[in-house]
């Protein structure tokens, strides 16, 4: 009898700290993701998993409208549902856990779902999911319990676990999103109150930003890459802040003074974007930008560089930067083929006959390949964006 009793706890114990076990094991997969748009599915499968459960529903609260939404899969419209209908609804309203055998024994279960998805709901636990500060952030559910009739305490106990685990997981990849687009939304305007110094640059910095990712794109460049680039391009002529109104500004052809102070506008880029604080995965921003006016033969500026020294994402800036200043207008003339061209916009087959001519000398072939084959988006973006 005693030795039963002690059987019994042990396996207990053993159930116990399988269950711990895979809480650590999750907790620790939940806090390495931080991008929401996978954060969401993981919490999903993760759950069902380890409920030993059919389904898994993440719902979370939107407060301003009173509802709860989902997502079901990256591309389909998000679920929403008013606070206050439905299991989900309930368990937001009121913040208490739901624990039932057969959902479809309630009055307010919606079966329309079932109906719709041919799927039977039977055994539901729900319950609220809370932030570090106690306020509900949203409703997990799991559906019909594999091997039981129903979720039982132990059940109720290790979900409550996890859906703590999951209200930090949320938060911090909400917080994380936040300042990522506070961030992003930041250098945007900064990039375009460079731009609108002068009436004809307004838009420059977006629309090499755009042409810069679409080539980026084609060669298939790493994401961190890409990152990198995208905010290089925006900042690459943030320089041009130091220059003096009576260069920038100027309507007609430079000096050789006036070019001399023009050309150092990549130098003071690349000084005021050392003064920024980049993140980590953002670091080689500075020097990217700093590049943009480099050629492969040599003979850019501001150092001179050569082929590989100099970054790819520069040399992508670079197609990008000179394509659009030949197809927009400018009060300064355009140099191509020995001579002056034109004030005003050069025609995209003209603009592309002038990049090509430089490939080798300014520009990198693989560069030139890819901006041509993205060029019938580029030209759409052309006649649309501006
Ligand atoms: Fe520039
Ligand atoms: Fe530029």
């Amino acid at each position: 009898m005693e030795s039963e009793k002690t059987q019994s706890l042990l396996a207990q114990c053993d159930e116990l700290n399988k269950q711990l076990t895979a809480l650590l094991s999750v907790t620790s997969d939940l806090a390495s993701e931080l991008d929401f748009n996978a954060l969401f599915p993981l919490i999903v499968k993760k759950i069902t998993d380890m409920m030993n459960a059919e389904r898994t529903s993440l719902y979370l609260l939107d407060p301003d409208q009173n509802e709860l939404w989902t997502k079901v899969a990256e591309g389909i419209d998000t679920i929403r549902l008013p606070i206050g209908e439905g299991i989900s609804g309930r368990v937001a309203q009121t913040g208490e856990i739901l624990n039932v055998e057969d959902a479809w024994e309630l009055p307010f279960f919606n079966r329309h779902f079932d109906k719709k998805n041919n799927f039977r709901t039977r055994s539901v636990l729900c319950l609220p999911i809370k932030n570090h500060a106690g306020e509900k952030i949203g409703v997990l559910q799991v559906i019909n319990k594999k091997d039981k009739l129903r979720f039982d305490a132990q059940d109720e106990w290790f979900c409550k676990g996890l859906a703590a685990q999951v209200g930090i997981a949320l938060e911090n990849s909400l917080l994380h999103d936040e300042m990522k687009l506070a961030f992003k939304k930041s250098i945007q305007t900064l990039a375009a109150t460079v731009d609108a110094k002068h009436p004809l640059t307004a838009g420059h910095s977006r629309r090499v930003t755009d042409y810069s990712m679409k080539i980026a794109k084609k060669m298939a460049l790493p994401k961190l890459s890409q990152g990198n680039l995208y905010y290089a391009a925006l900042l690459h002529d943030i320089g041009k802040i130091g220059i003096s109104d009576a260069v920038l500004l100027k309507n007609g052809p430079f000096t050789p003074a006036d070019r001399l102070e023009m050309n150092t506008h990549p130098t003071q880029t690349e000084h005021i974007l050392n003064n920024f604080y980049f993140p980590r995965t953002l670091r080689h921003v500075p020097w990217i930008a700093a590049c943009h006016h480099e050629k492969i033969d040599g003979t850019g500026y501001p150092r001179g560089l050569t082929g590989d020294q100099i970054p790819l994402e520069s040399k992508i800036i670079a197609v990008a930067d000179v394509f659009d200043a030949l197809t927009s207008p400018r009060d300064y003339p355009k140099y191509a083929f020995g001579k002056i061209l034109d004030y005003k916009i050069i025609p995209i087959e003209k603009s592309v006959c002038i990049l090509k001519k430089d490939i080798g000398s300014h520009f990198d072939p693989d560069v030139i390949d890819a901006f041509l084959s993205c060029l019938p988006e580029i030209t759409f973006d052309t006649d649309n964006a501006r």
